[in-house]
């Protein structure tokens, strides 16, 4: 797993990189600027397209050109420069005189062995079932509800279980994401050193994984579908109750504190989101959770810990570590 830097670190990266791209947007016309923002669809297609079609792995063992790659990769040859040269725009990949392509360090994020691999997030918002949910926003800023259920019928959780390559692609997506800041979190002092760790909606398991990895006498405990939940001295739920509205998020709250034994802890992970603060991460993936997920929703400290309270739980630690924080919440 890649190095994560301490939150102050990423906060600062990503305050001077804002600073910097305002201070470059202010050397043109603002209508130029505004024109390359409504161009972040193609933007994400062009992402999931090279990712789709294993582009990076390809281009990994060296510089090729559209025609080398295209047979490699089941593509056409021009279609697949276009694109490619579009990327470039991007800084994705290089493009030299003699039109072979290079990937440079942000375009090797799509390789599938990238220690940081984006390949299967690329993949899934490129998906037509996760664009068509966006596609929809506006109707959801109208009436403040989801978008993926009036578009596709169903919640993302039943559409998963009717499309599995979806949901494994759903899967490896967060997979990959939590792997990033998993071993931040694991060495934040919330986890005991023996008992049980019951990782509620815990995806694939890595976080449980790299959890439990360094505490040879703690247990870990997945749940993935309803079962029991018992016997945890610890609860996680991370990046759970943002997929849901607070009337859900109480359910499922209340679900997991009825197992709880007194003295028992359940620690949320999530981004947060102060009502009036924009922030470079949890901004987006709050209209993320919008479009795609049952009113779901980014939260600050003071919201989360009103669902804890509201769970009957006592609302204790808030930790920021890497992009995410833990919020703690005491069985009593
Ligand atoms: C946003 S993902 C978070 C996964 C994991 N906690 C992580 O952060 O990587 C939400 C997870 O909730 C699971 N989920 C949704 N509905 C569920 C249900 N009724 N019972 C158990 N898990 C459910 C999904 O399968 C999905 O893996």
């Amino acid at each position: 797993m890649p190095p994560v830097p301490p939150p102050l670190a990423v906060d600062a990266g990503l305050a001077l990189r804002r600073g910097l791209l305002r201070a470059a947007d202010a050397l043109l016309p603002p209508m130029a600027v505004m024109w390359d923002r409504t161009m972040g669809i193609e933007r994400t297609q062009v992402i999931g397209a090279l990712a789709e079609l294993g582009v990076a792995d390809a281009l990994d063992s060296g510089p090729l050109t559209a025609v080398e790659l295209a047979s490699r990769v089941g593509a056409d040859a021009d279609a697949l420069h276009r694109v490619l040269r579009a990327a470039a725009v991007d800084g994705l990949v290089r493009l030299d005189r003699r039109g072979r392509f290079r990937l440079t360090r942000l375009g090797r994020t799509l390789r599938s062995d990238d220690a940081a691999s984006l390949r299967p997030w690329a993949r899934y918002m490129a998906l037509r079932s996760t664009g068509a949910a966006w596609g929809d926003l506006t109707e959801s800023v109208r009436t403040g509800r989801s978008a993926f259920r009036r578009v596709h019928g169903a919640s993302v959780w039943d559409w998963f279980a009717e499309h599995p390559d979806e949901e494994r692609l759903f899967a490896a997506a967060m997979r990959a994401l939590t792997e990033f800041d998993a071993p931040a979190i694991a060495a934040a002092e919330f986890w005991p050193e023996r008992g049980t760790v019951c990782d509620v909606a815990g995806g694939t398991g890595s976080l449980l994984a790299a959890i439990i990895a360094e505490r040879p006498e703690l247990r870990g405990v997945l749940v993935e579908a309803p079962g029991v939940l018992a016997e945890a001295d610890v609860y996680l739920l991370k990046n759970v109750l943002h997929d849901w509205d607070d009337e859900t998020s109480a359910k499922i709250l209340a679900a997991v504190r009825a197992t709880m034994a007194p003295g028992t802890r359940l620690v949320l992970v999530e981004q947060l989101q102060e009502r009036n603060r924009p922030h470079p991460f949890a901004s987006l993936t709050d209209l993320q959770m919008l479009t795609q997920c049952e009113d779901g929703r980014e939260r600050s400290p003071h919201e989360l810990r009103d669902l804890l309270t509201g769970a009957g739980l006592r609302p204790g630690r808030v930790e920021r570590v890497s992009v995410s924080a833990l919020v703690e919440g005491v069985a009593s």
